[in-house]
């Protein structure tokens, strides 16, 4: 994609949904290291933005960059629950002064819990409905483990918290043979076509890694994207 075509895009979007989306993507991406590109950020914290969530639920935080974002948009008093593992001695996952840093994300009244565990176990699952107090998630981000059967469990795992009319965002859901370990474009092929999708993807660097964020509504209430 050529840098006018790409310019024509962001202005677009800024155009449509002001300035807040693209400016918190770009924060996002310099000053909090998400692992995202700019354009494809900028269109689901739009429409994430719109939905306004009283309840987050992120599946691999990383430095925090994409958590930033759920936070700026969400309801005042939204919980936001983060799932990452600890790096103590892998040298992924978050670290406590992550942790620290996530907590300035926060806005008067929000509230926000990170479990340090892998997201793949059923007891993590029963920790994560523990931090919702039960209550159900309007937004649901899964990043974490990109092989297909990691991304599966993340999928079958946290789906059925997720409310009617709620949204589920992947990210990585763009083929990328050049990096076998992301596989998340299977899981995608397979789930999309019985769901109300909607695909922000970046031809601008094809074959780059991490590629393509897809979002599917939650089947039983209108959409809430509104268009
Ligand atoms: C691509 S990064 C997340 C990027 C972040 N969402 C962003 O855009 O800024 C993937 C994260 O998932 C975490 N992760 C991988 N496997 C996991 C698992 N089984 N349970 C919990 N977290 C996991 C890694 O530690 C890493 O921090």
């Amino acid at each position: 994609m050529s840098r006018i075509r790409k310019l024509v895009r962001l202005a677009r979007l800024a155009a449509l949904e002001g300035p807040a989306p693209l400016r918190l993507a770009r924060r996002a991406i310099r000053e909090h290291a998400a692992l995202q590109r700019t354009w494809e950020l900028a269109a689901l914290v739009a429409m994430v933005r719109r939905q306004r969530p009283r309840t987050v639920l992120e599946i691999g935080t990383h430095r925090g960059g994409t958590l930033f974002c759920w936070a700026a948009v969400a309801a005042p008093d939204a919980r936001l629950v983060s799932v990452d593992l600890p790096n103590e001695r892998e040298g992924i996952g978050t670290t406590d002064q992550d942790r620290a840093r996530f907590a300035e994300f926060l806005r008067p009244g929000q509230t926000l819990e990170c479990l340090r565990a892998n997201s793949q176990l059923p007891e993590t699952r029963d920790r994560v409905v523990a931090a919702l107090g039960g209550r159900p998630v309007d937004f649901l981000w899964i990043d974490a483990d990109h092989r297909l059967p990691g991304a599966t469990l993340d999928w079958e795992l946290y789906r059925p918290l997720v409310r009617p009319g709620g949204l589920i965002g992947f990210h990585d859901i763009h083929p990328n043979p050049g990096f076998p370990d992301n596989q998340v474009d299977r899981l995608w092929a397979q789930i999309r076509g019985g769901f109300r999708v909607r695909e922000f993807i970046d031809q601008d660097q094809p074959g780059g890694v991490g590629m393509g964020i897809g979002v599917l509504v939650q089947p039983g209430s209108d959409d809430p994207d509104g268009r």
